[in-house]
């Protein structure tokens, strides 16, 4: 299966304040796009908006993954047509296991009557732990909570390995990593690198980018795409800031 995800003239209202304004950016399966920006530029919030969050109002444009438009989808529709989103705050779910958490979110993407088989689980389960570095009884934990921010990340970058995703739009992946940490995440993502994965990298640092080669790096400021490029973006990017994008 090859595709894309598209976001066309995007425009995102927050508590009646528009924050994106026209937003046009597409994700092909295979490739990995970073997306860089300033403080408070709209990163975040462009995920919410692919993720359905309710808080974050479409006024204008069209998300289309696929060729389907799912603009006004729910945010479980978005996840079942192969959408995975990470946050760059991920919620804790107090009294629910790691392991439970991803069998459940692993059938609900499976036929109904069709549910992972619990042996078939734990054996999936334990190859990706093992290739992410994860300790077996973190699967015990309950989710996230009393997590570390790491900890946190790892947990995310599991659950897109378990789940397969066509798409994936992680924000700040990167953020709260120590460098051994950085490193495994990356490996984690590179790993699962494949023609039918489009991966929406948000990040401010180069430091993940030189671990996870982008295809392609886009620049946002002030709720508008301003920018694209290759490695030399980013690197321009690492080493003068964003002054030439703000002054314009
Ligand atoms: N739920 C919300 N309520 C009020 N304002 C919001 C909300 N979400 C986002 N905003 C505002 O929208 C703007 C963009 O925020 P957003 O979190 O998308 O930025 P960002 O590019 O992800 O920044 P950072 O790099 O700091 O993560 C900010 O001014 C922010 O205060
Ligand atoms: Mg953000």
């Amino acid at each position: 299966m090859t595709g894309q995800l598209e976001i066309v003239d995007l425009h995102v209202s927050v508590g009646g304040k528009e924050i994106l304004k026209g937003i046009t950016l597409t994700i092909h399966a295979g490739e990995v796009v970073a997306l860089m920006g300033p403080n408070g530029s709209g990163k975040s919030t462009l995920s919410y908006a692919i993720a359905g969050h309710p808080d974050y109002e479409i006024t204008r444009g069209s998300i289309i993954l696929n060729g389907k438009e799912i603009t006004r989808a729910t945010a479980d529709e978005r996840s079942r047509q192969g959408l995975f989103l990470s946050f760059q705050y991920p919620v804790s779910i107090p009294g629910v296991t790691v392991a439970n958490f991803l069998r459940t979110a692993l059938n609900a993407h499976r036929p109904q009557n069709e549910p992972i088989d619990v042996i078939e689980f734990y054996e999936l389960l334990n190859q990706k732990i093992k290739a992410l570095k994860i300790s077996e009884d973190f699967v015990n934990r309950h989710l996230n909570e009393g997590f570390s921010g790491g900890e946190k990340k790892r947990m995310e970058i599991l659950q897109m390995s378990i789940l397969t995703p066509n798409y994936a739009i992680l924000d700040e992946t990167d953020s709260g990593l120590d460098v051994d940490a950085l490193k495994i995440v990356a490996e984690g993502i590179n790993a699962q690198r494949n023609p039918n994965l489009g991966v929406l990298l948000i990040t401010h640092y180069e430091r993940i980018l030189s671990y996870i080669k982008p295809d392609k790096a886009v620049v946002m400021v002030k709720g508008r795409i301003m920018d694209s490029g290759g490695p030399e973006l980013v690197r321009a990017i690492e080493a003068e800031g964003y002054d030439r994008w703000v002054k314009e």
